[in-house]
């Protein structure tokens, strides 16, 4: 689908503030910029995305009065069920003053909103304009997120079955252990949070950041349920030229040593932007590492071991090992780097964006899940799409060295990187013309001409 000139129209996208959420809404903004809407992002000043990484789209901050110790507080559940409660009054006012301010050719025409941030929808039938809901997880998270309330709602106690090896009713491929879970803030608030994102509400369509190839069964479960249209347009990061939409700055210098070194001989290491590893953990990564004799790309954020400022707990002899077949850097341009010839295998935490760009890019994955939706991503990755060895237990050296051995360069691992080279070339093939999500985005366009 080529470019288009005349604009159709404005569309407000309204980003969750975490950068997993971030991502996908700035890369949908840039689709459908190229397909000749304008866009102005309305966002929370907690966690704000950076306006000069997007010179094409207008910005606009809202307050959304969280106090410092929330903030701090990590506590997810309980920051979004606040951010529902404190941004629609602000978010409509801002509405509101853009429509006095733009000329009748600039109107905005639709308001898109991650799944999470439910109380744009609420605003936008106040101001009479249609919504779309962006799907920021995989289809079967959402699945066994339903799924979890529904246990809750017969009795049982999901989290306390939280480390049984159990298959999950009606969800075969999955144990008990591989749901879902928050682990911030009381079950409780994780329950309200799913009934309320799930509730498609008064809006038009849902946008899904998955694909048919991956989760087609999925997919049309939901869709049977769903009494309003599902687009699946993953990976949307394929879709448009990625610019960066990070909040911590890159480091680009990683690229260059990757320059260096040869074809799909490093492992990529990195945990995103909200999980942590502890001190311990981080240790027996090291020496894991060191033993696997394989060369490593390691993204620690300052911050992601706790106690520690940055890489501290690092012992001195392996630091040493990081001049000769190692770098470590603060944050990565991931994208960039998963997409590189040198990399050959992602050690991931398996939040869906990294799962769907490490698929993207043919890079089979160690699957070290942390809380929530990666759990589930983790199992798909390693059991279902067998492109991934998962750990299960906490990290120990041992283990480390031969999965990444496995990964990298056994003969045990070559099925596994065969697949991930497959399911690329057919994540290809769905944003390629004719395929599923580009037939998607084409029947989206057409109904966003509202
Ligand atoms: C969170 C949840 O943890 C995740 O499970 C959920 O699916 C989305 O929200 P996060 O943990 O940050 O996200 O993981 P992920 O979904 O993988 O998103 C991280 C993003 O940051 C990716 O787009 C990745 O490319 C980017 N990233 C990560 C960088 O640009 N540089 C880095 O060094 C690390």
């Amino acid at each position: 689908m080529g470019k288009q000139t005349p604009r159709h129209g404005r569309v407000v996208l309204v980003p969750c503030p975490y950068q997993g959420h971030i991502n996908p809404m700035l890369h949908l903004g840039t689709v459908l910029h190229s397909h000749g809407f304008s866009i102005t992002v309305i966002h929370t000043e907690f966690n704000s995305p950076n306006p000069s990484s997007h010179p094409e789209f207008t910005f606009q901050a809202i307050p959304d009065s969280l106090s410092d110790d929330q903030i701090s507080s990590g506590n997810l559940a309980a920051i979004l069920l606040a951010l529902n409660s404190n941004c629609k009054t602000p978010f409509q006012e801002c509405i509101t003053r853009m429509a006095q301010q733009k000329m009748s050719d600039d109107k905005v025409t639709c308001i898109i909103y991650d799944e999470l941030l439910y109380f744009a929808e609420a605003a936008a039938r106040h101001l009479k304009l249609p919504s779309i809901i962006l799907r920021t997880t995989s289809a079967v998270t959402a699945q066994s997120r339903v799924a979890i309330r529904q246990l809750k709602e017969e009795g049982w106690d999901p989290w306390k079955d939280s480390m049984s090896q159990d298959r999950v009713p009606n969800l075969h491929s999955l144990r008990f252990k591989d749901l879902p879970f928050s682990i911030f803030g009381v079950p409780d608030n994780f329950l309200e949070l799913i009934a309320q994102m799930y509730d498609v509400r008064k809006s038009s369509a849902v946008i899904w950041n998955t694909m048919d190839c991956l989760e087609q069964s999925s997919l049309e479960q939901q869709q049977q349920r769903c009494p309003i249209p599902i687009f699946p347009l993953g990976p949307l990061h394929k879709f448009a030229p990625v610019s960066s939409s990070s909040l911590l700055n890159e480091d680009t210098g990683c690229i260059a040593w990757l320059d260096k070194q040869p074809c799909n001989s490093v492992l990529y290491i990195s945990l995103g932007s909200v999980a942590s590893i502890d001190e311990t953990e981080v240790v027996e990564m090291a020496w894991g590492l060191a033993s696997s004799r394989q060369r490593f790309l390691w993204v620690v954020r300052p911050g992601s071991i706790p106690g520690s400022e940055w890489i501290e707990p690092l012992p001195e002899d392996f630091r040493e090992l990081v001049g000769e077949r190692g770098c470590i850097v603060k944050w990565a341009p991931q994208k960039e780097v998963l997409a590189h010839s040198a990399v050959g295998g992602f050690f991931s935490h398996c939040g869906w964006n990294s799962t769907l760009e490490s698929i993207s890019e043919g890079v089979p994955m160690i699957c070290k899940p942390c809380f929530g939706d990666q759990r589930v991503n983790a199992r798909y990755a390693s059991y279902v799409w067998g492109i991934g060895l998962q750990l299960e237990n906490k990290l120990e050296r041992k283990e480390i060295e031969r999965a990444v051995r496995r990964l990298m360069v056994d003969s045990e691992g070559e099925e596994m990187r065969r697949q991930a080279k497959k399911l690329k070339e057919k994540a290809e093939i769905c944003i390629k013309e004719g395929g599923s999500s580009y037939n998607n985005l084409k029947k989206l366009l057409e109904l966003m001409s509202f």
